[in-house]
């Protein structure tokens, strides 16, 4: 079932960004003078390529509307416009909550390594969401940034757990992109909207940007020791099911484009997990169908609590009390699932050759 709100004026498109509730991208700050301290040393010959890539800027040219653009807009079904608009503004406030924090890092240090970096990773994102802004705009729904990023809440992480959570949304957005850019790809009568088109150098900065936090993660191993695992594991699955969760409010934009959710977001854990395994040394089992079912769980109690919330009341409170407890629990068992182990690989970096 479908959980999002209809967004039909840009007040409804800023309520959606503004949301704060456990599925929605967030806004984050952190400690800056724990960011200033960073060193980065320990992989400075792949730091200092990783950067000359930044520098080179291959994608300088690459957000801009070709006059293609607008003449590839079609009509859509109105119940998949609904979920690709919510679609757009969740991308957009996850685009633009990079850019905003990125910024105030860069702004907040002086440590010349991560302050380049930052500038670098700001410019992208700002890009990023200022395209898909451009979308939304040809619907009449473009959201304020400026008013977002004064309004919006934001969540104090501590370095780690942005290096984390970054790390993974990073990496996880250049699967989902790069999934259904090679699915329009072949089959090109889906591409319903002409934005699908430009995924494809796109998640190679989104990409980009995960190995500039696999690098500092590797520069600093305690961070990929001891207890910090637990937290490792945390995130893995925080990450996954949000995604899990997220994506099955939306099925008819995955069945537009000739996927299907579930499968869609197995592929794109294969990759993801593929990938953090530079990173981190342990994996979630998300090909075990006890774990499949876990997550599908989670999936159905978040209807349900949905469906509370719709009935309101007493009831309805107590009802969504009840499946918010239920889904504590199965998201603990899930975390008490045995992970896979791996040894970290000599060399950091890996290529998007997905
Ligand atoms: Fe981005
Ligand atoms: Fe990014």
């Amino acid at each position: 079932m479908s959980a999002q709100i209809a967004i039909q004026s840009p007040a409804d498109a800023e309520r959606v960004a503004k949301a704060n509730d456990l599925i929605s991208p967030r806004f984050y700050t952190t400690d800056f003078a724990a960011m200033d301290a960073l060193d980065v040393s320990p992989v400075r010959a792949e730091w200092d390529k990783m950067m000359a890539e930044y520098e080179g800027d291959n994608n300088h040219d690459h957000f801009q509307r070709t006059p293609e653009f607008a003449a590839e807009i079609r009509e859509m079904d109105p119940e998949l416009k609904k979920e690709f608009l919510d679609f757009l503004v969740n991308s957009l406030t996850s685009e633009f909550s990079g850019q905003i924090l990125y910024n105030e890092i860069r702004k907040h240090i002086t440590n010349p390594d991560i302050k380049q970096l930052m500038s670098f990773m700001a410019r992208d994102e700002s890009r990023h969401a200022g395209f898909i802004n451009q979308a939304l705009r040809d619907y009449g729904l473009a959201v304020d940034l400026g008013d977002l990023k004064k309004t919006k809440a934001y969540t104090y992480f501590k370095p780690k757990y942005i290096f984390y959570a970054t790390y993974l949304s990073e990496k996880i957005g250049y699967a989902r992109y790069i999934t259904i850019f090679r699915q329009l790809e072949k089959h090109p009568e889906k591409r319903f909207h002409p934005i699908f088109r430009w995924f494809e150098r796109w998640c190679n900065d989104e990409f980009r940007h995960g190995e500039s936090f696999a690098l500092i993660l590797r520069a600093n191993p305690k961070l990929l020791q001891g207890l910090n695992v637990y937290w490792i594991r945390f995130f893995l699955l925080a990450v996954y099911a949000t995604m899990y969760v997220r994506d099955h409010t939306r099925p008819m934009l995955h069945n537009a484009m000739g996927l299907d959710s579930t499968d869609y977001d197995y592929r794109v854990f294969d990759i993801t997990t593929e990938i953090s395994k530079q990173v981190f040394p342990v994996s979630l089992d998300t090909n075990h169908p006890s774990f499949r079912a876990g997550l599908e769980r989670l999936h159905r109690i978040s209807d349900a609590v949905t469906r509370a919330k719709e009935r309101g009341g007493i009831i309805g409170k107590l009802k969504q009390a009840g499946w918010a407890l239920a889904g504590v629990v199965t998201f603990a068992r899930l975390y008490f699932f045995p992970v896979k182990h791996h040894a970290l690989p000599e060399q950091v970096r890996v290529a998007p050759s997905w």
